[in-house]
């Protein structure tokens, strides 16, 4: 992939696994971000080419993208964790919601930029128990959810405003490593990772579709490749669902030790739901892309990596 892409939260989780991807495959990369959950050292490139700008600030934003201007924009930079947009709503609109539309502005009214990737969300659908294809209704839950469905309206007005291509991205859980937010699987890896084999946790019967960033990458990559005209709205799951007591049983695997649950009650969510499972045929079929990343695979690297890194800390 030739070409200047710039990514927004390109410093965060997913933002800095997709960087290094699209890097690896020729495209010259910025990162737009402002750092307040990313970190500077996730994001692969040099100080040049690294803008930290709240994307609140549309002037801000807009000078950067006069600066750049990028041929295609990977919109990713938002705030998601559930219950902090829950209990701070005017922020998280003011992030997720005009922020997108600072960004979208500054593609439209950018020379060059001839595609747009706006990074949606799983939790724009409502309550479900089978997969979930894009034609399914939405009804997000919660404030993050109505956050991201107003990002995805945006987004389609943006390209019935503009003839820019378009492509909303509906992420599902993500995993892997560099992760930012307190989610389930860095929950368990933090725990473990202290020494404790008896792990405190929410809920453990809800079940969630598990993608790697790596898979999730390259399902980005393959979409940019082949969405080069129209607006376009694609699951990115794994199409694969597993409960969190499945997720503690991978990381017993990996550990070849008998890990004990308690539920702790503080963490049990009032409102949650059993199923989140994607159907992503329409990714496969448009891309040919398949998930190369178990859950077992990817615990198992993040074990390693976390086992240095905390070993190197406590010695
Ligand atoms: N992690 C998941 O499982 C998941 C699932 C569904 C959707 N998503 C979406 O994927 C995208 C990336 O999520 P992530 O998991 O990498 O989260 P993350 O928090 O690691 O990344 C978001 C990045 O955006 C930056 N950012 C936040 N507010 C900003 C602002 N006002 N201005 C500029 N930068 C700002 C943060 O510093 C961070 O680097 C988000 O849009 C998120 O809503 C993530």
């Amino acid at each position: 992939m030739k070409g200047k892409v710039l990514v927004t939260g390109g410093a965060g989780f997913i933002g800095s696994a997709v960087c290094a991807h699209l890097a690896e495959l020729g495209a010259t990369i910025h990162v737009l971000d402002d750092l307040s959950f990313g970190r500077r050292e996730l994001a692969p490139v040099p100080d040049d080419r690294f803008h930290q700008v709240d994307i609140r600030d549309r002037a801000a934003v807009m000078r950067v993208f006069d600066a750049v201007r990028p041929e295609r924009v990977l919109h990713l930079a938002a705030i998601h964790f559930i219950p902090y947009c829950n209990e701070h709503p005017a922020e998280a609109a003011e992030i997720n919601i005009n922020g997108t539309i600072n960004v979208l502005d500054a593609c439209a009214s950018s020379p060059g930029c001839v595609q747009v990737f706006v990074a949606s969300t799983a939790a724009v659908y409502p309550i479900h128990d089978g997969a979930v294809n894009e034609d399914h209704v939405t009804g997000p839950l919660d404030i993050y959810g109505t956050t991201k469905l107003a990002c995805e309206r945006f987004a389609s007005e943006f390209h019935l405003r503009t003839g820019i291509a378009t492509i909303v991205g509906r992420f599902f859980n993500a995993f892997g490593p560099n992760e930012t937010n307190p989610h389930l699987i860095p929950e368990i890896q933090q725990q473990l990772l202290s020494g404790s084999r008896t792990l405190r946790l929410g809920n453990l019967d809800p079940k969630r579709d598990f993608i790697h960033t790596h898979d999730m990458s390259r399902a980005m990559a393959a979409l940019l490749e082949k969405c080069v005209r129209g607006h376009h709205i694609f699951n990115i799951g794994r199409g694969v669902e597993y409960s969190v007591r499945e997720v503690v049983e991978a990381f017993e695997r990996q550990l070849g030790e008998r890990i004990t649950i308690e539920v702790d009650p503080k963490r049990v969510r009032k409102v949650e739901r059993m199923h989140l499972l994607a159907d992503v045929s329409a990714l496969k079929e448009l891309t040919g892309w398949e998930p190369q990343w178990s859950i077992d695979e990817g615990v198992s690297t993040l074990l390693q990596e976390r086992s240095t890194t905390f070993d190197e800390r406590v010695g």
